[in-house]
C-alpha cells in the first residue's frame, strides 16, 4: 500500500497531499473504484452534493477495511443551499446520504456572488464545526477578494479553498495569498481533464529524465507547488500510477518549465461570473 504525506492545515488537521476526485464514480463501479482507492492507499476522498454520489461514497467508506478515522471525506455545499438555515440543511442531508456521523471537509462549491449569501453559509459552517458535525471547512472557487471578505466578517480563516488549477493555470498570485494567510490549495482537474497537457514535450521530457509517466511529472508538479492535487480515475491501475508520486523529486528548473505552459483557464469557469446552483 503507497503512504501518501500530510501536511498540517490552520485547524491542526493532518491533511493528504494527494486525494482522490470522485466526480462521474457512480454506482457499484463507482463504490468499486472507491474501495479499490482506498486499498492503494487514498485517504482523501472529495465529494459534493451536486456529483450525487454521497451515497455511493458512504458505502465505499463502510466497505474498506480501512478505518474511518484515518479517511477525510470531503464534500460541497452547492450554490441552491447558501444561506444560514440552508447550509444547516444542506449538511444534515449530506451526513444522511453518507451515512456518516461527521464530515471531515465541507467547502462552499461556488462563491455565486450575484446571490450575495456565501458570508451567511460560511458562518453555518463555523456553527457545525463547533458542534463536531464538521471537522474542517473551507471553500472552492473563492478569489482573493473573497476570502478576504469572508475572513474580514467572521474572523474565521478557511483550511482550504479548491480551485482549478494545473499547468495551464498554475494560479501564482492566488497560491501565494493562500500561503501568506495559512489556507491549504487544493486543485481540481489537475490533469486539465481531457486536454491535450499529458502531450506536452516538456512533460514528455521529464518523464524520461525521471523514469516516471507524464501524469506522474504533472501530480508531482502539484505536490512540488504545495497544493493537493485530487485527480479523479476509475482505474485501480491509474489510481495507483498517480498515487505514486512521492519517490522522486522536481528541480526548481523543472518546476519553472512546467509553470511555464501557463495559459489560462480551460473551461472559462470565472468565479466573479460563474455561478453553479
Ligand atoms: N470544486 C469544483 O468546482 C470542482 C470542479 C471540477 C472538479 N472537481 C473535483 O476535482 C476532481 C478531479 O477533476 P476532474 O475529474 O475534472 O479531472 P482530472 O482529475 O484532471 O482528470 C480526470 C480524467 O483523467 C483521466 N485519468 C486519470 N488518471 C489518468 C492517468 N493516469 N492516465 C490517463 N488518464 C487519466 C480520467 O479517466 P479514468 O477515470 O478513465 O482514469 C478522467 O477522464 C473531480 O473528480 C472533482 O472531485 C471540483
Amino acid at each position: 500500500m503507497l503512504s501518501i504525506p500530510t501536511v498540517t492545515l490552520n485547524d491542526g488537521v493532518a491533511f493528504p497531499q494527494l486525494g482522490l476526485g470522485t466526480y462521474g464514480l457512480r454506482g457499484e463501479e463507482g463504490i468499486a473504484a472507491v474501495v479499490a482507492a482506498l486499498e492503494t492507499g487514498y485517504r482523501l476522498l472529495d465529494t459534493a452534493v451536486n456529483y450525487e454520489n454521497e451515497r455511493e461514497i458512504g458505502e465505499a467508506v463502510r466497505r474498506s477495511p480501512v478505518d474511518r478515522a484515518e479517511m477525510l471525506v470531503a464534500t460541497k455545499i452547492p450554490g441552491r443551499h447558501h444561506g444560514y438555515d440552508e447550509a444547516i440543511q444542506s449538511t444534515t442531508e449530506s451526513l444522511a446520504v453518507l451515512g456518516l456521523d461527521w464530515i471531515d471537509l465541507s467547502l462552499i462549491h461556488w462563491p455565486n456572488p450575484s446571490v450575495d449569501k456565501y458570508v451567511d453559509t460560511w458562518r453555518a459552517m463555523i456553527d457545525l464545526r463547533e458542534r463536531k458535525l464538521l471537522r474542517s471547512i473551507g471553500v472552492s472557487n473563492f478569489t482573493e477578494d473573497m476570502l478576504t471578505r469572508i475572513i474580514d466578517e467572521t474572523g474565521v480563516v478557511p483550511a482550504v479553498n479548491q480551485v482549478e488549477l494545473h499547468p495551464y493555470f498554475p494560479q501564482s498570485a492566488l497560491r501565494a495569498f493562500h500561503a501568506e494567510r495559512g489556507i491549504r490549495t487544493e486543485s481540481w482537474s489537475p490533469l486539465a481533464r481531457r486536454s491535450e497537457l499529458l502531450q506536452e514535450q516538456v512533460l514528455q521530457e521529464l518523464a524520461e529524465i525521471h523514469g516516471v509517466t507524464p501524469t506522474q511529472v504533472v501530480l508531482r508538479w502539484h505536490v512540488e507547488v504545495g497544493s493537493t492535487p485530487i485527480p479523479k480515475s476509475v482505474d485501480p491501475d491509474r489510481q495507483r500510477e498517480n498515487a505514486d508520486v512521492f519517490g522522486f523529486a522536481l528541480t526548481a528548473d523543472e518546476i519553472a518549465a512546467i509553470t511555464a505552459l501557463e495559459r489560462g483557464r480551460l473551461w472559462g469557469a470565472d468565479p466573479d461570473t460563474h455561478e453553479e446552483m
